[in-house]
């Protein structure tokens, strides 16, 4: 006997699946207590079908989802085709059927989490998504199992393997945008829509995921503020080498004493953060907690193998608890009442780079406008932007979300000066 898989999709993680099977199949069967046997592979069409076959691939491929839902051998589903729907309709009608779920799909996990896991457990069934974030760290079981007798305060993570992997190229090699994301796309790193990766969507799904696990709150998406890394240009590159920093995006899930915020962003790293040698593909999560104080997973956050290791960890968990009758646990246990953080209660160092006429009091002028939020300076540089022209970077001491959206109101109105660019910088 062996426990049948019912694979959906079958494109970059989850041509993955078999490579480890193969390569780790005793340690797995062991793990398992079972064998697992890939049993049906929904694919799209007969034309990908003949595809596969003659690529080598030697499954029973079909093109009708109720060929698997309605096979009674089949016990797991794994749901790997991405995107809202079908696969929500899909993982809906599996778990209705009575069948365990593996997915590493973040933007339904993110947007609809909330009822697929409600039917999970009505059902007793196992609905695991270890891979949804930060592709191969073992994140999700770490915060659920690992710190569960920790109070997680802060988390801040690279939660985005495209994006990381285009900056690394484009600073540190001199790649275009373009070039740096056609060969993202081509390693299999990029989401179906890259845009989800490089706007900031993606890392913010995982947001959503993590302030599940981290704080035991559901955070909505629309409640998790995202920018991405398209609006970061070379001036901000250059100055932030100039002042020290690294910039990549980091997701930023934090508990205040009003409650949970979430947001991704360009975020100025000082070169000593853990966090700024993280480059490429490699993804990291620092956590900040009241036991163990600081800590940082690291790994690959994207790519076929990292990730299909993650999905297959699920499978052979459910296997085991299946061999072992322990099967329908929730993945993750912990939950409160959500509470949003009051925006003056959200605080950071930012940093503003901003175009003035280059004249005599132009520096004062900035420096009334800020005092008069009580927004203090740290830094202040001033360079050359053109014949007339002056470009003032700014690094504000800590201030808060309140003081920003009206900071950038006020520079936003000035007929005669440009706030080109606002981003967080961590600081103490
Ligand atoms: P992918 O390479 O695009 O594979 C998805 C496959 O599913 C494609 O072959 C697609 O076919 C197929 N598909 C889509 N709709 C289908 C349907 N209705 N019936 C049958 N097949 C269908 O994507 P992936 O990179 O493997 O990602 C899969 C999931 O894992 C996504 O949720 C993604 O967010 C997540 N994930 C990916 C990574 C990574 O590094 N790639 C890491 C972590 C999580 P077409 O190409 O013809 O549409
Ligand atoms: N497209 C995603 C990334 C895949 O680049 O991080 C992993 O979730």
């Amino acid at each position: 006997m062996s426990i049948k898989i019912g694979l959906l999709g079958f494109g970059t993680v989850a041509s993955g699946i078999p490579f480890l099977l193969q390569e780790n199949g005793q340690k797995i069967e062991e793990a398992a207590k079972d064998k697992l046997e890939i049993a049906k592979v929904l694919v799209k069409d007969d034309a990908e079908k003949e595809r596969l076959v003659a690529a080598g691939h030697a499954y029973n491929f079909v093109t009708d989802v109720d060929a698997i839902l309605s096979d009674d051998d089949i016990q797991i589903v794994v749901e790997l085709m991405g995107r809202i729907e079908p696969a929500k309709t899909f993982i809906t009608k599996a778990l209705e059927a009575g069948k365990h779920v593996v997915s590493a799909n973040k933007d339904l996990i993110a947007t609809h989490g909330k009822e697929l896991i409600a039917l999970a457990q009505e059902k007793g069934l196992a609905f695991y998504y270890e891979a949804a974030v930060a592709g191969g760290i073992p994140i999700l079981r770490t915060l659920a199992n690992s710190l569960t007798s920790d109070k997680v305060t802060r988390i801040l993570g690279v939660l985005n393997g495209t994006s990381n992997f285009m900056m690394t190229k484009m600073v540190d090699e001199g790649w275009t945008y373009d070039a740096a994301l056609a060969e993202a796309q081509r390693l299999g790193y990029a989401e179906s829509d890259p845009t989800n990766d490089v706007e900031g969507i993606d890392a913010a799904y995982k947001a959503v995921i993590l302030s599940q696990f981290g704080f035991g709150m559901t955070i909505d998406f629309e409640q998790v503020d995202h920018q991405g890394i398209s609006t970061i240009t070379p001036d901000d590159v250059a100055v932030a080498q100039e002042l020290g920093y690294v910039i990549k995006l980091v997701g930023d899930i934090r508990e205040t004493a009003t409650g949970i915020s979430a947001e991704v962003s360009p975020t100025f790293l000082p070169k000593d953060h853990p966090l700024a040698s993280v480059n490429d593909v490699m993804n990291a999560v620092f956590v900040e907690s009241i036991g163990i104080g600081e800590s940082m997973y690291y790994g690959p956050g994207a790519g076929q193998k990292p990730t299909a290791t993650s999905v297959t960890a699920d499978i052979v968990r459910i296997a085991r608890r299946l061999s072992d009758n322990t099967v329908g646990k929730p993945f993750n246990e912990f939950s409160r009442e959500t509470r949003l953080a009051d925006a003056s209660d959200v605080k950071s160092h930012y940093y503003f780079a901003i175009t003035t006429p280059d004249e005599k009091g132009q520096l004062l002028r900035l420096a009334e406008l800020f005092n008069a939020e009580d927004i203090s300076f740290e830094q202040v540089l001033q360079q050359k932007a053109s014949d007339n022209q002056a470009r003032v970077v700014i690094i504000t001491h800590s201030m808060s979300k309140t003081q920003l959206a009206h900071i950038t109101d006020k520079l936003s109105a000035i007929s005669d000066m440009t706030l080109l660019n606002t981003f967080k910088v961590l600081g103490e």
